[in-house]
């Protein structure tokens, strides 16, 4: 195997921002290179995995199911559990075919792009009210008081549960994303004092106790959402048992929560690291769309996903062996100069743009399009009231090797005028 020359696994190696030097030493040095999973404060050590970092790589191992399988080791770094692998198997997102496909067609029935965009007004109207909220202080901390809120209001919305459980989605998340982060201490000890993994089955409990509720109430009271869609559907004469739909509320939780929370504030990081491309947008909204695209390839919110190789393979030259861990790097793809011209050039109207940060092959992800909705909706909202911002302090990053996130962005402006608001 390999040497590790640089780690690309620990997760406290993106709190310090992306990884970019090491990472395109492995594009061009090794690029499906051996990492030592080592422990990581109170998590043990796993038996290490293949980083792939080259943008083909990448895109091979997501478009070849059969041969990296996402129901083996299911899809995160960390191995789960061999107890609770059965049941964290029962996810959309770790089945192969043929379960993977019959699953994906019920639930693919509930995204319809008119279910979707029937929120948009809804959505524009939040992110108004909370960037006019701000607007008149001149300074703010944009997740803590902007971005953290709004696409869990608007994932709340779009699947159903009331506004007033919107915080329970908010802790569901940080256990399950968060863990990796000092600032997020929820972990949960078993009786040796050995942290609990926030996927098993124990740490959920709670979590599919209220799916099973919400999904009765359904039942009973059918609405214009997402879960409502979701009881009813049915394809082949199959519907979602109950286990299915209380795995893929936690799916969506989970995955249209933390990643448009990751864009957003990536987003306009972004743009303040580019004052000409910034100044670009302001001056030409009809940038918008491929502005969006950039932000999602400069900073995936995603960095990486986990397959096991079902069978031996060579990839990228190097001999993988049935049952290794195969880790993608869609932040190292996205960079990749083999692909991107220029890759380190923020251009707001790049084309073509053929990131991954949405994955690709089958199981690409059944929410970009309303990803996408909220993050159009964002931005016009973010340039026009607030038109000029800067940052205000150091930005601080979420400590995970799974999601990008942005903990602390501090911005200040100039606030509007009262007087010339008011005149
Ligand atoms: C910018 C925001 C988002 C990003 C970057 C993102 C990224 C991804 C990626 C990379 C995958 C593929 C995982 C794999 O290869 O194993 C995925 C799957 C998925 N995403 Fe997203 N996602 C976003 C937003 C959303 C939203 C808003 C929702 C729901 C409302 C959502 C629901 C899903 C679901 C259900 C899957 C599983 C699909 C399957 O296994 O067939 N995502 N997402």
């Amino acid at each position: 195997m390999t040497a590790p020359t640089v780690d690309v696994f620990d997760p406290r190696v993106f709190a310090n921002g992306l990884p970019h030097r090491e990472l395109a030493q492995l594009r061009d040095t090794g690029p499906v290179s051996w990492q030592d999973e080592h422990a990581v404060g109170d998590w043990p050590a796993g038996p290490g995995f293949w980083a792939v970092t080259r943008y083909a790589d990448v895109k091979r191992v997501l478009q070849t199911p059969e041969v990296f399988s996402s129901w083996l080791g299911a899809t995160q770094i960390r191995d789960p559990e061999p107890d609770d692998l059965g049941f964290i198997r029962r996810m959309i997102l770790n089945m192969d075919a043929p379960e993977h496909l019959r699953l994906r067609r019920l639930v693919a029935a509930a995204f319809t792009r008119r279910r979707l965009e029937q929120s948009a007004e809804q959505i524009t109207a939040r992110a108004r009210a909370l960037l006019d909220a701000v607007a008149p202080k001149g300074s703010c901390d944009l997740p803590h008081d902007v971005t953290d809120d709004f696409p869990l209001a608007n994932l709340a919305e779009l699947i159903g549960v009331p506004s007033e459980d919107r915080a329970l989605l908010l802790k569901w998340t940080n256990r399950v994303i968060g863990y990796q982060d000092p600032e997020h201490t929820d972990v949960t000890r078993d009786e040796a004092g050995r942290p609990l993994n926030p996927r098993s089955p124990a740490m959920l409990a709670d979590m599919f106790g209220y799916a099973r509720e919400l999904a009765e109430h359904k039942r009973a009271h059918p609405a214009q959402d997402v879960l409502t869609a979701l009881v009813q559907a049915e394809v082949d004469g199959q519907a979602l048992d109950d286990a299915e739909l209380q795995m893929f509320f936690f799916l969506l939780v989970i995955a249209g929560n933390d990643t448009v929370r990751s864009a957003l504030p990536g987003g306009v990081l972004a743009l303040l690291d580019h004052p000409d491309e910034y100044r670009r947008l302001r001056a030409d909204r009809t940038l918008l769309p491929t502005a969006i695209e950039e932000m999602l390839r400069w900073h995936p919110p995603v960095l990486t996903f986990r397959r096991t190789a079902a069978a031996d393979t060579v990839l990228g030259g190097q001999q993988i062996r049935r049952g290794d861990k195969v880790v993608v790097y869609h932040v190292s793809a996205h960079y990749d100069e083999r692909v991107f011209d220029d890759p380190f050039r923020f251009d707001i109207a790049r084309k073509p743009n053929e990131h991954l940060a949405f994955g690709q092959g089958p199981h690409l992800c059944l929410g970009a399009h309303f990803a996408r909705l909220q993050l159009r909706i964002f931005f016009t909202e973010f340039l026009t009231r607030l038109p000029q911002v800067e940052l205000d302090g150091r930005p601080t990053h979420l400590t995970s090797n799974f999601i990008n996130g942005l903990t602390h962005l501090p911005l200040r402006w100039t606030p509007p005028d009262p007087n010339v608001a008011s005149a």
